[in-house]
């Protein structure tokens, strides 16, 4: 069991936030296969506090998306206070603040991974959602900037002094983006240094790395990000691994087809028809990784504007094989 402030979880395997992915039917599916805590995508507290129709879109949720994370991004106190106050109008569990972005128009503004290099600012601001949070807060961090600075260590333990709940630590540092080798010994050292739960990030991609993570940190949970992408399973099948090595045999095809379309169904339900195919696109490729003779398709899939057409496309996928076991 993980228990985040006063939010008992039975899963260590949580749903990490992915900007233009987490959105609702997203989570949805990937709690039908086992996942418990689910974040949406990190949103602005600027954007939150002027109430943009894309925000409220974004923070769309429902009874059956609990618990559910909220992740903000932000610089300023006052914006953040006018978040959490709009905020007070809907239902979420945790909310996370985002110390790790590496997105350059993110650190440029002063937020994101830029304030691992200001960690005093970054206090302050933690001690004033600490202050104003109905629900625990919680912070994600990278390593460090870069591998000179690495101080997640540091910054963890003063975050905990604020009154955070936990950390996630995403072992790479900012220069690093999503590419090169996960940093274990860092998230180790934060677990080693912290009483609140961690939570690791870095290559959870698949029931091996996840023990690997476990037992090479003693992190207390772990955030799936790019493991989920297509591949919902992870959350089926990973607690079997972990427990006793069990290791699950790969979905079928017609379970990959199956759960496609029921995917993209929840995507034009959400976003509406036309909207809904192009963003399950990418979904599209996510999901046929390995497929073999998939080329053609794919040039399809991204071209597809209508919902029947996408439909019949995944349906013509029946007769593709895995080439390697992906999902
Ligand atoms: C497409 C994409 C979007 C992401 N968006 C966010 C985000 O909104 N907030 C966040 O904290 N991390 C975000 N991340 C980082 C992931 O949560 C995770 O920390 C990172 O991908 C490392 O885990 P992995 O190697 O298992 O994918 C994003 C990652 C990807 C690939």
């Amino acid at each position: 069991m993980l228990q985040i402030g006063k939010l008992k979880l039975k899963s260590n395997l949580i749903l990490a936030p992915m900007a233009g992915v987490s959105d609702l039917p997203f989570r949805l599916l990937n709690r039908k296969f086992g996942c418990e805590l689910a974040f949406i995508e990190m949103i602005n507290s600027c954007s939150i506090s002027h109430k943009s129709r894309k925000t409220q879109h974004m923070l769309s949720s429902n009874g059956q998306d609990r618990p559910l994370g909220i992740q903000l991004l932000g610089g300023e106190g006052k914006f953040i206070l006018k978040a959490i106050d709009v905020l007070s109008s809907y239902e979420f569990d945790i909310l996370d603040f985002n110390a790790a972005c590496p997105v350059k128009k993110v650190v440029n503004r002063g937020e994101g991974a830029s304030l691992l290099r200001e960690p005093k600012r970054l206090y302050s601001l933690l001690k004033v959602l600490v202050k104003n949070s109905p629900v625990p807060v919680t912070l994600k961090i990278r390593a460090g900037w870069d591998k000179d600075s690495v101080n997640a260590r540091e910054v963890a333990l003063a975050a905990q002094d604020c009154g955070i709940k936990a950390v996630f630590i995403h072992g790479r540092t900012k220069l690093q983006g999503y590419s090169g080798a996960v940093d274990y010994r860092i998230i180790r050292a934060v677990k080693e240094a912290l009483s609140i739960p961690v939570i690791a990030s870095g290559d959870i991609l698949s029931p091996e790395l996840i023990a690997k993570m476990f037992n090479e940190t003693g992190c207390d949970g772990v955030a799936i990000a790019r493991g989920a992408l297509g591949n919902p399973w992870l959350f089926r099948d990973a607690p079997g691994f972990l427990r006793n090595g069990a290791i699950a045999k790969r979905p079928s095809i017609d379970e990959v087809l199956k759960t496609m379309t029921q995917h993209l169904n929840a995507c034009i339900d959400f976003y509406g028809g036309k909207n809904g195919v192009v963003i399950f696109r990418k979904f599209f490729n996510w999901y046929t990784k390995g497929f073999r003779k998939i080329r053609p398709y794919r040039e399809k899939s991204s071209r597809v504007k209508a919902a029947e057409h996408m439909v019949s496309l995944i349906q013509a996928c029946c007769g593709l094989q895995p080439e390697r076991e992906t999902h």
